[in-house]
């Protein structure tokens, strides 16, 4: 269970979330859509807890949550596999200086992940050294290791070409199958990302727009999300 009643969220004088109420689907994929600025990005960040709300509450069965942020955020300067056991270990990384019977337990994980993702032969590469699909798969990496109940993904394809997004979407789909976490997925890629969403929510200026299933949305949705979504995906 995941859901925020009545979120705002103020930053610098600007209400960014105005009144956000929501209840997340478990174990469905939902896809966050919405124009530019309306307020995708610091949802997913109060959902994970690492923007707080002003006023209103996210609830959760869970603290299992991990967010992939835009842009993926790897720490430049430790190697992919430490990146990677980070929220594992809480930050006590290198995962070389861990004690013996941790430090296995640890890699076995990492890899296994890291393996996943094939990214097994740049474990001790830096993230600077790595191509833009690399590092991307490298953070998703990081936001599955702990294989976390709640899964926020924000714009996992952003900026990577074609071959390189489908590889990710994928990876995201196959995950999904195989343990079912409550997943949700901001994208710009609306060709990607709505056939594999079962549920929808979409923002405009801070105010949800459109919340329900995705086979209804064509016949339901506000007109403004109607133009934003039919611009970038073609139903038939
Ligand atoms: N740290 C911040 N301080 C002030 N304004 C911000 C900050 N982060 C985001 N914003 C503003 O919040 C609005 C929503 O941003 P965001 O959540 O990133 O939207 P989206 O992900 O839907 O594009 C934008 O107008 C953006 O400029
Ligand atoms: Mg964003």
């Amino acid at each position: 269970m995941l859901r925020i009643k009545n979120g705002w969220c103020i930053l610098g004088e600007k209400p960014i979330l105005q009144g956000i109420t929501t209840e997340f689907k478990d174990e469905a994929i939902t896809a966050l859509i919405g124009p530019s600025g309306g307020g995708k990005s610091t949802l997913l960040k109060c959902l994970s807890g690492v923007l707080p709300l002003d006023t209103g509450e996210v609830r959760s069965h869970t603290d299992s949550i991990s967010l992939l942020f835009q842009e993926g955020a790897l720490f430049d300067s430790i190697s992919v596999i430490d990146n990677v056991a980070f929220p594992l270990v809480q930050g006590r990384v290198p995962v070389a200086t861990l004690p013996k019977s941790e430090r296995t337990f640890v890699e076995e994980k990492c890899l296994k992940i890291l393996e996943r993702v094939g990214l097994k032969e740049a474990i001790n590469k830096l993230p600077g050294q790595l191509s833009g699909g690399m590092r991307r798969r490298a953070s998703l990496a990081r936001a599955l290791v702990t294989e976390p109940e709640i899964l926020l993904l924000d714009d996992p394809t952003a900026g990577l070409d074609p071959v390189a997004s489908s590889v990710i979407m994928q990876l995201i789909v196959d995950v999904y199958n195989e343990y079912k976490p409550t997943t949700i997925i901001c994208s710009h890629d609306l060709r990607r990302l709505l056939p594999i969403s079962e549920y929808v929510l979409a923002l405009s200026d801070g105010h949800i727009v459109y919340d329900g299933k995705r086979t209804e949305l064509g016949n339901k949705a506000k007109p403004e999300l109607h133009h934003f979504v039919s611009c970038r995906y073609d139903w038939t």
